[in-house]
């Protein structure tokens, strides 16, 4: 049996763009990174070809990333050719929100109902210090104006950071009183970063949860989706809450056992796990003129090369090497 395991890897992460209207300091060193040229993004069309490739692989859903990808000209268009595609069940998007005023009627036009919005902070002054300059305002703008289109559900990612934005965990609880999205706490992984400014420190979601639970009546309400094909927020509610609160956990509640993802950087490179820089490069193929076949022989390839579990976590006497930054991958 494939390294696959019993995992169905039916997901794709798909970064459209490795750059970004904001920095956050657990994304992005401060200066000094390096951009990857017009010619080393994958075009959509290129883009497109990956995705009809894989969809005869298994794959059935969607998500674009960044970066930030709404950022990328010609987004909307780029998404209407992709909920055009029969057999295509869910296209999603990740964004943090900056361009989300601006573009939430033309993308929920072009077919995306789905949508993940980072938000770290709910104070301006630390927002804008998290994202290295970006406007807390700009966002909820952005989260009001999608929630008016129409896009359900609305998930809120918070990447918890001990000593940065810790103490506001009861308040983004609170605010899933009134807010009808679901509000995901994330824990921070060691990804690519170089920068001792972000000298941020992982906070175990074990944590979050407990003090949540001191303050409030949860009711838990399972895990994301059906068990053979689960998402990774296990997911909880407040008593007569709108929204809910997710913990998404991967270092301190392993879920590689239910990982179904597979990821394409905006250099067209495919990715089995997002902590390990084994990848396979499709755009000499793609850009030779390589059969269909023989792309999708090498998304197979990256399906069995799938690792059973991760790999480069604190402690980890033989860490994989994640040089990439998330930026370049897309969370
Ligand atoms: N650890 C955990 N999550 C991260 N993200 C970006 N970098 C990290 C990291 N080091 C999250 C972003 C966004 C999603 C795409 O990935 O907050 O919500
Ligand atoms: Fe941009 Fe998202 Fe990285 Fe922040 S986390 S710098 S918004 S890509």
């Amino acid at each position: 049996m494939p390294k696959q395991l019993h995992r169905n890897i039916n997901y794709l992460r798909v970064s459209v763009t490795d750059r970004c209207n904001l920095r956050c300091i657990y994304c992005m060193p401060k200066e000094g990174l390096s951009l990857l040229g017009h010619n080393d993004i994958l075009r959509y069309e290129e883009i497109l070809r990956v995705v009809r490739a894989a969809m005869p692989e298994g794959i059935t859903k969607v998500r674009l990333t960044g970066g930030e990808p709404l950022a990328r000209k010609g987004l909307a268009e780029f998404i209407s050719t992709l909920t055009g595609l029969k057999g295509l069940t869910d296209i999603s998007l990740t964004t943090n929100g900056i361009l989300l005023a601006d573009h939430a009627e033309a993308i929920y036009q072009a077919g995306i109902r789905r949508i993940n919005i980072s938000l770290d902070s709910l104070n301006p002054e630390r927002y804008r210090t998290i994202t290295r300059g970006g406007s807390l305002e700009t966002v909820l703008r952005g989260i009001r104006k999608a929630a008016e289109v129409g896009f359900s559900p609305i998930k809120i990612n918070i990447v918890l950071m001990k000593g940065t934005n810790d103490d506001e965990i009861l308040d983004f609880a609170k605010a899933t009183l009134r807010w009808p999205y679901q509000v995901r706490f994330i824990e921070m992984m060691p990804i690519g970063r170089d920068n001792t400014e972000a000298v941020t420190e992982y906070l175990s979601n074990d944590v979050a949860l407990d003090r949540i639970g001191r303050m409030f009546k949860l009711d838990y309400l399972g895990e994301n989706g059906a068990p053979e094909n689960r998402g990774p927020a296990r997911r909880y509610r407040i008593e007569g809450a709108k929204g809910e609160i997710g913990f998404i956990s991967p270092i301190s509640h392993e879920f590689c056992d239910n990982c179904n993802r597979l990821r394409l950087t905006a250099d067209g490179h495919l990715r089995a796990c997002l902590l390990s820089d084994d990848e396979i490069d499709l755009k000499p193929e793609l850009r030779s003129g390589c059969s269909d076949e023989v792309l999708k022989a090498l998304i197979r390839k990256a399906i069995a090369s799938k690792p059973a579990g991760k790999s480069t976590l604190p402690g980890d006497p033989s860490p994989k090497k994640c040089r990439r930054q998330m930026s370049a991958i897309g969370g």
